[in-house]
């Protein structure tokens, strides 16, 4: 086999939030990490060897971004994702995050309106809050086990006077790829209404075999203001090293979001994250389609198991991302309860919903993103538990 999923590889004691911060997040090393949404599979062997031959080098001074990490760009998300980049429009940043709360310091003002739809990732909420703009929520709906956008709220919101979306796409935590239907109404709301769009898009290679996501700067058209954010580390679990890109197509957007960061003087990347970037987006391609066949296993894996053993669990089937949306209501039991009883009973660590926002309240989500054995492991633990 050429990329082996299955070896597991200890990763206590190096400094893993995942591993290492179990301790202070849930009280306890004495469960299984199924949280902090990094996978514990090694990295292709192509970002291994780019950042061993930068090692071979001694000296890890500041650091320039190459006009071949540009490249690697523009020809990943032409190859993959059949949106032609220009090389002007790619803005070199540091984690997704910090460019989640420049985007709202940019494009928002203080006390103006930013709409993020929970559950979601959490940073939405405080990069809106943080930086003392109206947080405006625009929860997705639930209709028969899948999510979707409730479109007529989100017009309100945007009557409102708001500024900024905060988009996730495909969407952690709910898994959902979205449609260019939806896309559409979104892009048709935002023309209406003069809403900037940031679309995070850092989970758009983890795509399951009958989805197809796209990428929403894609759609772009004259006058339209989306920023995109990017990053391989998610897809090729790198996320430690800390480097994203944005892509932003009008300039006067792209000159804000260049002042926020100059503001706080953020720019320089390292010797690491530069090499094992370009690396990932150059040669990743064979690695990541293995890693989705094993990943689509294991989600296919826990939806069997759950409904043939736990049926009060369901899961919210993903179309992207390794993260599972677990629905736990059917346990009756409160938030608190709930996540004492994973691990507490369960021996299991996985991410309350509660922190999405409250309409996560009474799920849990689940990273799967490593071998197959710990998930079986922990879903047998809990169909124990519940017996
Ligand atoms: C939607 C989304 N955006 C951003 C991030 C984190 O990005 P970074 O680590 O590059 O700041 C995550 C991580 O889980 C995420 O799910």
């Amino acid at each position: 086999m050429k990329f082996d999923f299955d070896v597991p590889i200890p990763r206590e004691n190096t400094n893993s939030v995942k591993f290492d911060g179990r301790q202070q997040y849930f009280g306890t090393t004495d469960v299984s990490p199924l949280w902090v949404a990094d996978m514990d599979f090694a990295v292709p062997e192509c970002v291994t060897r780019a950042l061993q031959e930068r090692l071979n080098h001694p000296v890890f001074g500041y650091t320039l971004y190459p006009e071949s990490l540009y490249q690697s760009v523009i020809d990943w998300f032409e190859r993959r994702h059949h949106w032609k980049i220009e090389r002007d429009w790619i803005l070199m940043a540091p984690g997704v995050v910090p460019s989640l709360y420049a985007a709202v310091q940019a494009f928002a003002k203080e006390g103006e309106g930013v709409i993020v739809q929970p559950p979601v990732y959490f940073p939405f909420f405080s990069a809106v809050t943080t930086n003392n703009r109206k947080l405006l929520l625009n929860p997705l709906r639930e209709v028969n086990g899948r999510y979707e956008m409730d479109f007529a709220h989100l017009e309100s919101c945007a009557k409102e006077g708001a500024k900024l979306l905060m988009l996730c796409t495909p969407h952690n935590p709910v898994g959902r790829v979205w449609s260019e239907h939806e896309l559409q109404e979104v892009l048709r709301i935002a023309r209406k209404y003069h809403l900037t769009i940031l679309s995070d898009d850092i989970h758009a290679d983890l795509i399951y075999s009958e989805s197809t996501h796209i990428m929403l700067g894609r759609l772009v058209q004259a006058g339209d203001k989306i920023i995109t954010t990017i990053a391989p580390n998610k897809t090729f679990n790198i996320p430690g090293l800390g480097l994203s890109a944005l892509v932003i197509p009008d300039a006067t957007q792209r000159k804000a979001m260049k002042q926020v960061f100059e503001n706080l003087n953020v720019g320089n990347s390292n010797p690491f994250s530069v090499v094992a970037f370009e690396a990932a987006y150059s040669e990743g391609d064979e690695w990541l389609n293995a890693l989705m066949t094993y990943l689509e296993a294991t989600r296919d894996y826990v939806a069997d198991y759950l409904q043939k053993n736990i049926p009060k669990i369901k899961m919210v089937k993903p179309e992207a991302t390794y993260l599972l949306w677990l629905d736990c209501r059917g346990l009756e039991m409160g938030d608190a309860q709930l996540r004492d009883f994973f691990v507490k009973k369960c021996k299991v660590g996985m991410n309350p919903g509660i922190v999405f926002g409250e309409v996560g309240s009474g799920f849990m989500r689940m990273n799967i993103g490593t071998q197959r054995i710990n998930i079986q492991e922990v879903l047998e633990r809990i169909k124990v538990a519940l017996q």
